[in-house]
């Protein structure tokens, strides 16, 4: 599916910025709407929801590298049925769009989540999140297998009539034909992708620097990566294509639009910055117009 970069749009509803706030960077985007800092942003996608809450992994969790960010947050969060009560209710506050994170340790653990949350109506739609580096259960091993896609996409489908995304690993196993079968089993998107496994060692002491060892790495760095894959799976789905990984700079995200992207998340940058996508976009509309009027 291409796209023109000049225009943006998701699940039949038009914005007017190709940015959205990649999931666990942001929250539920509460703390950055009372900072001020959500203009420019098109659609804020939460952290990991889960059934049961989970606390994520021991720290240290988080190693900066020379170029970026390594994470192993493993998908902390209150739970479902506490994201239900305590916090999508504030989420109407928003002044964009929310799409709802969701993972699971079971194949069936997604719809249930996803059942849940059905019971608002905050959700513009949802993420699922098959692709997680920083889980022992489930996590990369379910976006691995087309097979397990399209399971899980249809398990999802039977739950809910609102549109959801299929985010699918760059670690594992075939990204385009785990696409084609998120895309079969029924999701109206496909999120390409999240972040590459990686480990720092301390060389002194021999041990990991990370308490789980390994990590998702998430940096400019891996821009390149996004940009082949987000090209490749455009021209084999018809469902748009949300790029997810090393967006950056306005020309990033041009980039990733130019590549197929429908629109463009950007994660790490907004932890470091959290106003990044109000310059984001000031800075896509400069070059759009200098280069393309
Ligand atoms: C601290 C941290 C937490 C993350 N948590 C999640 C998560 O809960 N669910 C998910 O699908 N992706 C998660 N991600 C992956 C990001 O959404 C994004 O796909 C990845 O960081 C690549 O984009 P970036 O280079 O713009 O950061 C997380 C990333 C970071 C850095």
């Amino acid at each position: 599916m291409t796209s023109d970069i000049r225009s943006w749009s998701l699940w039949g509803r038009k914005f007017t910025s190709p940015v959205m706030l990649a999931s666990g960077t942001a929250g539920f985007g509460l703390e950055l709407l009372e900072r001020g800092s959500l203009a420019g942003t098109a659609i804020v996608v939460s952290k990991a929801t889960t059934l049961e809450p989970r606390e994520g992994n021991p720290p240290p969790r988080l190693v900066e590298t020379r170029f970026g960010l390594l994470n192993s947050v493993g998908l902390a969060n209150p739970g479902v049925d506490a994201v239900m009560e305590n916090i999508l209710p504030s989420a109407a506050m928003l002044p964009c769009p929310l799409i709802v994170n969701v993972a699971g340790k079971s194949e069936r653990e997604f719809a249930a989540v996803v059942d849940r949350l059905e019971g608002s109506s905050i959700p513009f739609g949802y993420e699922i999140n098959v692709s997680c580096p920083n889980v022992a259960a489930g996590g990369v091993a379910f976006g691995a297998s087309p097979e397990t896609v399209d399971r899980i996409a249809r398990m999802v489908r039977e739950v809910t009539d609102r549109p959801f995304s299929v985010k699918l690993t760059p670690n594992e196993g075939s990204l385009t034909e785990s696409a084609r079968a998120a895309e079969e089993g029924g999701a109206n998107a496909v999120t390409v992708s999240n972040t590459y496994l990686g480990m720092r060692i301390d060389w002194r002491t021999g041990k990991p620097l990370l308490h789980r060892s390994v990590g998702g790495y998430s940096s400019p760095a891996i821009l390149p990566m996004t940009v082949a894959r987000v090209f490749t799976v455009s021209s084999c789905v018809d469902i748009p294509v949300l790029a997810s990984g090393g967006a950056t700079c306005p020309e990033d995200i041009l980039e990733l639009l130019a590549a197929g992207a429908a629109m463009v998340q950007v994660g790490t940058r907004v932890m470091r910055r959290p106003d990044a996508a109000a310059e984001l976009l000031t800075g896509i509309k400069n070059f759009l117009e200098e280069t393309l009027s």
